[in-house]
């Protein structure tokens, strides 16, 4: 039985939240493997609207183990209050179980987030603020601190009064800020540590031996291909591996045990934050998807950039992860316009380039060369097969499926859990 994971193959928020409640119901194990409570995904279930993000989606599925793994950046605050609003809704969160392995991402490096923001001005990335790149940053630096520490109060206190020396030279000297104290910040760390601790446990382990006894595992990323930090638009990207590797290291299952990778895509594109955006549109259209697909971000609340679909960004995506099925999301926001533009390649200073250039000042430069496809005025929301769905709408899947380099396998209609078109089964 299968490990599969849902990788997001654009700039984030294309639906991975609800395509991963679709398979809930068939699968054993739902696993983080990235990411931290930068996330936001949005799952509605019926008339009942859940917004997660630090928790997998998975956790909404009953009977479903959800795992939190060793890739994964945890505030413990953040942990708790979502699991308390989840109890508060009736909700079972009694499976969960977190890596003694992940990260906990402390004060000062919430801190470090944002001030660190203010002082590039201009160069800024627009980080959600939650301290994820200066957590992750100590990970690679070894200097950070694990949730297995947290049991440990002498090794925690020794870690916390090593990292601070000089964290707290940076945060007042640079920074202006205060200085972190060694008592504060072990206090903070180990204010959940009684409830954390049956949960703790070797998730690697635990999910090996799920898979061999036959179960399915699915790994959810949060974040997406184009801000993994190794194949997205860096510096404009996150601090953690989004993509299909960082499934296999974030999570302890080894890469030939990964059976399927599911991208999910929008029929069009959104991006939240700086950085490069070839198809972004600064028109009236780009307002109107905003303002149709309710663009706002579930974490910061802040307006995402809009543009048509690239088909580009889905090939390298289809590339970077082994995308074997898409799950192409918000068809039902393109309804009721003349033309959808596609973009299926860019001119860089002349040069067509039908692959992500190898620049990234390329592709700063990037300006789209588009195909027109024909546009359907039907409302496609109560769509539930690929025959439901008008002509120039089936036209639209298969043309963007042909540009994208794997089958489009689900197609999205609206928010609600049955709003999909199954056309190919994911498990
Ligand atoms: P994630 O971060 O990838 O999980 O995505 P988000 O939850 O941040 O953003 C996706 C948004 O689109 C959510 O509000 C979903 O409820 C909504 N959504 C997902 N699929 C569809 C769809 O096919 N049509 C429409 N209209 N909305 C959808
Ligand atoms: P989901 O899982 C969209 C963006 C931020 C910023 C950059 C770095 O909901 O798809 P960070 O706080 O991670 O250091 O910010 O990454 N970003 C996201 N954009 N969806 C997300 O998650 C994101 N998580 C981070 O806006 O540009
Ligand atoms: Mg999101």
């Amino acid at each position: 039985m299968p490990a599969i994971a849902i990788i997001g193959a654009q700039w984030g928020d294309e639906g991975k939240g609800k395509a991963t409640d679709l398979l809930g119901s068939r699968v054993d194990y739902v696993v983080k493997f990235n990411g931290g409570n930068n996330a936001g995904h949005t799952v509605v279930i019926g008339d009942e609207k859940y917004a997660l993000h630090l928790l997998p989606s998975g956790i909404l599925s009953p009977g479903v183990t959800p795992i939190i793994g060793n890739g994964v950046v945890v505030d413990l605050a953040v942990l708790f209050e979502e699991l308390d609003a989840l109890i508060a809704r009736g909700v079972d969160v009694s499976l969960l179980k977190v890596s003694a392995n992940a990260h906990v991402i402390a004060d000062y490096n919430r801190t470090l987030d944002k001030v660190t923001e203010r002082f590039l001005g201009t160069r800024r990335l627009g980080t959600t603020g939650r301290g994820i790149g200066p957590t992750y940053a100590d990970k690679m630096n070894r200097v950070g601190i694990r949730i297995q520490d947290i049991f440990d109060e002498k090794i925690l206190t020794q870690k916390v009064e090593g990292v601070l020396e000089l964290k707290n030279q940076v945060l007042t000297k640079i920074y202006n800020r205060r200085a972190a104290t060694v008592e504060q910040t072990v206090e903070e760390l180990t204010a959940f540590a009684d409830r954390l601790a049956p949960m703790v446990c070797d998730t690697g382990l635990l999910l090996n031996q799920a898979l061999d006894r036959g179960e399915t595992v699915l790994l959810e990323a949060g974040q997406a291909t184009l801000l993994d930090v190794d194949h997205g638009t860096y510096p404009f990207v996150t601090s953690s591996s989004a993509t299909s590797g960082g499934a296999c290291t974030g999570s302890g299952i080894p890469p030939m045990r990964l059976d399927q990778v599911i991208g999910i895509v929008k029929a069009y594109t959104t991006r939240v934050g700086e950085g490069p955006f070839p198809t972004e549109l600064d028109d009236d259209f780009g307002e109107h998807l905003r303002k149709v697909g309710a663009e706002y971000g579930t974490t910061t609340g802040r307006p995402r950039r809009c543009g048509w679909y690239d088909a580009v960004i889905a090939r390298y995506a289809a590339r970077v992860n082994g995308v074997t099925d898409f799950v192409l999301t918000k068809l039902d926001v393109l309804t009721g316009l003349e033309k959808v533009p596609v973009c299926v390649a860019y001119d860089v200073g002349g040069v067509r380039h039908d692959e992500m250039p190898v620049n990234q000042s390329d592709f700063h430069h990037a300006v789209p060369i588009y195909e027109y496809l024909d546009g359907w005025w039907e409302d496609i929301s109560g769509a539930r097969t690929f025959a439901d769905l008008p002509a120039n709408a089936q036209a639209y899947v298969k043309a963007v499926e042909e540009m994208s380099g794997a089958r489009m396998s689900v197609v999205g209609v609206g928010p609600s859990r049955d709003a999909s078109i199954v056309i190919h089964d994911l498990i």
